[in-house]
């Protein structure tokens, strides 16, 4: 996040801690990746195949985890531009890619999720889990519906979505919290505007009528308790940042 700045700490793990605790996004990123990360320990036992990271960004899952995770064949979906610069930069580092590992670029405003991955080597019978971290804030609620109506159609019953949320009131000045009304601000100015949220309360309804079962619907003060409670280094939940977790009927 500021290369000068770690530069002067010259080691490894305290810039790395002092990125953590001074990036204003790192409690909503590592809640929710989490989060994930524990759902997807717990279905795995009952038979998971794959795993598709819709809007992966630099989120490194394929190169850790447990055994049991690596035998999932994972689909990392992205923006062409940000997959292309994660491409570069894994190269650059001499990453090397697992072989289960498969990227393919797509833009949801243009493209349909059905059509690339039914042009890949993504099996529909297979039972999948889907993770959508950090995007649905940038996408229309059209669009957002829509890939989900995509998924329901790709997977079978009893494949999960799991995928984070502003709720309406975060677009609300008059109502948001100070961080969250400023990372609006800074992600605007930066041409990369956050434009929707869900109203809590009527997502389950929602998610019905596109044949999904809504299993959990975390509130930041769910995520507080679970995540934070009793951490003494000021890193909190995300006020008006909510996880759900939902189910093919
Ligand atoms: C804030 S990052 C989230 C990255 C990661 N999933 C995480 O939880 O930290 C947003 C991601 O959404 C992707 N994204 C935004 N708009 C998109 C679009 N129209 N089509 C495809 N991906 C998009 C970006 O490329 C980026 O990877």
């Amino acid at each position: 996040m500021d290369p000068e700045k770690a530069a002067l700490l010259n080691d490894h793990k305290k810039s790395l801690d002092w990125m953590m605790h001074s990036w204003v996004a790192t409690p909503l990123v590592v809640s929710r990746a989490r989060y994930t990360e524990d759902i997807l320990l717990k279905v795995v036992h009952h038979g998971l195949d794959q795993y598709v990271i819709l809007g992966a960004g630099i989120d490194t899952f394929p190169f850790r985890g447990s055994n049991i995770l690596k035998k999932l064949k994972i689909f990392e979906i992205d923006h062409p531009a940000t997959q292309a610069f994660k491409c570069n930069r894994l190269a650059e580092l001499g990453w090397k890619l697992p072989p289960q590992l498969n990227f393919i670029p797509l833009d949801f405003t243009k493209d349909s999720l059905e059509i690339v991955l039914k042009n890949s080597s993504y099996v529909t019978q297979d039972l999948s889990f889907f993770s959508w971290l950090g995007v649905t804030y940038y996408l229309s609620r059209d669009v957002v519906f829509d890939t989900m109506q995509n998924i329901t159609n790709i997977a079978p019953p009893g494949s999960s979505i799991i995928f984070d949320y502003f709720d309406t009131d975060a677009y609300v000045p008059e109502k948001a919290s100070e961080r969250v009304l400023k990372q609006i601000e800074f992600l605007s100015s930066q041409n990369e505007p956050l434009k929707t949220g869900f109203e809590p309360s009527k997502l389950g309804v929602e998610l019905e009528n596109i044949g999904l079962h809504l299993c959990e619907n975390l509130s930041p003060s769910d995520i507080q308790k679970r995540y934070f409670q009793g951490r003494t280094d000021g890193l909190h939940a995300w006020e008006h940042a909510h996880i759900a977790w939902a189910v093919v009927n």
